[in-house]
């Protein structure tokens, strides 16, 4: 299969429209990553996007809708504090978890009796929704356990081959996922974090928790995504608290016969440039360093083999999300569940 890019034009979104309808695989973009787009209501679309993805069959869908969607036809209960966090966020990057009236596919939320529902701010996103008019079941354009894609040719480096279209809609701005929020309880719970923090949410709607899975337990996961070594670049990794970065500058020095890297908030570029090692910055604001997180760690993949990471100090607000896809970038081993 050819893969093509194109751009969206009314041309391109029905095209785009022909092959969801026909149960095939769409790349689209938003504003957070791009997804992998696929008619929410067909079987075989959707297991084939797991298939496509090489994802694990336990790590449930997200559904995309447009603006003006009618969510009483995939959500069965909508509390009144939800309403507030959409009139407050949406549309945006704030996916939110209602319990399901189970008329999408079973696959989407495998076996759960929640879904996940998502309304992107991208234009490009809304012009597309609202083309096909059904909900869009859409992960993030990786394959499953790589790094998320930030614009078309990270998806084409991924999909070529396997997929027909990627509509191309820019570099997307946020870049990490949405955060992702149950609000099938009394207060919201945070599943995962992102650009839309639990401070915010809770300043709309007076409280909002954070989901901390308890391993210990077995307890059946929330949110099965939290799981998994995730957004991993092809590259060897070390992971360094910001306060160890000296010790991270001797061990990048002591690496011998293999090409390395550093990643670091602006702050510490200089402690490796001084040592002449190629040094990818973050930047300085946490808007910042979401946005150029995804594209630096495919990047590191293509120029060192071991790639010294240095954690910014800041880790509230918005960090929260970026330090929670860095420490998953950097972890070596699947956690066992
Ligand atoms: O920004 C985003 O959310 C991107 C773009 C493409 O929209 N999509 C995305 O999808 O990140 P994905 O599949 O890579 O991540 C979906 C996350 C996973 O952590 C999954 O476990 C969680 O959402 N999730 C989906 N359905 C859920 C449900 N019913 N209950 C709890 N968590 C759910
Ligand atoms: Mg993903």
């Amino acid at each position: 299969m050819q893969t093509k890019i194109k751009q969206i034009t009314p041309e391109t979104l029905s095209e785009a429209k022909t092959i969801i309808l026909d149960g095939g695989v769409v790349a689209i973009p938003t504003e957070t990553v791009y997804g992998l787009g696929g008619n929410a209501f067909d079987d075989e679309a959707v297991k084939r996007i797991f298939e496509v993805k090489g994802r694990p069959n336990d790590n449930p869908l997200i559904a995309h809708v447009h603006s003006d969607f009618d969510l009483k036809k995939i959500i069965d209960y909508d509390p009144p504090y939800a309403k507030k966090l959409r009139e407050a966020f949406l549309p945006g990057p704030l996916t939110l978890v209602y319990p399901s009236t189970g008329k999408v596919s079973p696959y989407v939320s495998c076996g759960l009796n929640t879904l996940a529902v998502r309304v992107p701010s991208h234009t490009g996103a809304q012009a597309f929704l609202r083309k096909v008019d059904i909900p869009i079941v859409a992960p993030s354009a990786n394959l499953s356990k790589h790094v998320s894609p930030t614009s078309a040719a990270h998806v084409f480096e991924d999909f070529n081959g396997k997929i027909p279209l990627i509509l191309d809609g820019g570099e997307c701005v946020g870049g990490i996922e949405s955060t992702v929020c149950d609000v099938t309880g009394e207060i919201p719970v945070v599943l995962r974090p992102g650009l839309i923090t639990r401070e915010m949410i809770a300043a709309i709607v007076g409280d909002c928790k954070e989901y901390i899975p308890d391993f210990t337990k077995k307890e059946k996961v929330k949110s099965p995504g939290v799981l998994y070594k995730h957004y991993s670049p092809r590259c060897q990794t070390k992971l360094f608290d910001c306060k160890d970065v000296e010790r991270a500058v001797q061990t990048a020095k002591a690496q011998n016969g293999v090409r390395v890297a550093a990643l670091c908030e602006t702050f510490f570029v200089s402690k490796f440039e001084k040592i002449g090692l190629p040094c990818l910055n973050l930047g300085e604001t946490e808007t910042e360093m979401a946005g150029n997180l995804y594209r630096l760690l495919r990047e590191a993949e293509k120029i060192c083999d071991i790639l010294i990471v240095v954690e910014p100090r800041k880790k509230d607000g918005v960090m929260e999300g970026v330090l929670n896809r860095l420490r998953k970038a950097c972890a070596s081993v699947d956690i066992e569940h």
